[in-house]
């Protein structure tokens, strides 16, 4: 199903010289205040200052969101199923290269209670969900290119739970290649990509090679992410 989420954009050269601005002293007030209060600032590093204030409130990054029971509960419901699939590597238009996939409606108890913190924080209330989770297990070869998930199929907000390895995403605004965003996603933390950071930005994650965070290396292992996403309005 979720290659039809993903309209692929990799038209981009991603510049490679990156200043980070994550040091709280080149941070405007406002952004810096906000930032510490939620405890977000450590894991957001951007092209610019005003590009860091231009995403705020529309990023989110929760360390330790799930606990390393819940992890393990997820691993156990989703495993089995993974491990009958194959990881995909060579169909050269994908957006994502070495992975296998599943959804998933129904969820026993630690994992259903994971999911109902995970959606009280991403999604305005009353927003209609889509239906089932999206589950990417990414080989630790593998990467997600630059894309902007379907308009047509997913509304104004993206929330992933990251299991088994810390990882990159990347932010490139697809009018202005040279404001980008990055996310530290550590192991079971959750992110959140909302309208802008969502609609104005491809969303990537690096591969091994390229994993680095504010200059910091950031190994890459298998990667499993479990996704929920909203409808469109
Ligand atoms: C996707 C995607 C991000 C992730 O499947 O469209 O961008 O965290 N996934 O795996
Ligand atoms: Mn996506």
């Amino acid at each position: 199903m979720s290659l039809l989420l993903r309209a692929l954009n990799q038209a981009h050269k991603i510049p490679q010289i990156h200043v980070c601005c994550s040091s709280s002293a080149s941070v405007r007030s406002p952004l810096r205040t906000s930032q510490e209060r939620t405890g977000h600032l450590k894991w957001l590093c951007a092209s610019s200052p005003d590009v860091l204030e231009s995403v705020r409130g529309q990023v989110e990054v929760w360390e330790n969101f799930i606990t390393e029971e819940e992890e393990q509960a997820f691993l156990k419901e989703l495993e089995p199923g993974l491990k009958k699939k194959r990881y995909e590597f060579d169909h050269w238009d994908n957006a994502i290269h070495g992975f296998r996939e599943t959804e998933r409606i129904q969820w026993g108890a630690v994992c259903q209670g994971a999911l109902n913190r995970l959606r009280a924080v991403a999604f305005p209330e009353g927003s209609q969900l889509l239906g089932p989770v999206h589950v990417l297990d990414l080989d630790k070869t593998g990467y997600i290119k630059p894309h902007i998930d379907s308009v047509k199929f997913c509304g104004s907000t993206i929330s992933g739970l990251s299991l088994l390895s810390d990882s990159v995403m990347r932010l490139v605004r697809e009018d202005n290649v040279a404001d980008w965003v990055n996310l530290l996603l550590t192991r079971r933390s959750l992110y959140i990509l909302r309208n802008e950071a969502r609609f104005k930005y491809t969303h990537e994650i690096l591969k091994d090679g390229e994993s680095y965070f504010s200059g910091q290396r950031v190994p890459r292992q298998r990667r499993i992410s479990v996704i929920c996403r909203n409808l469109p309005a």
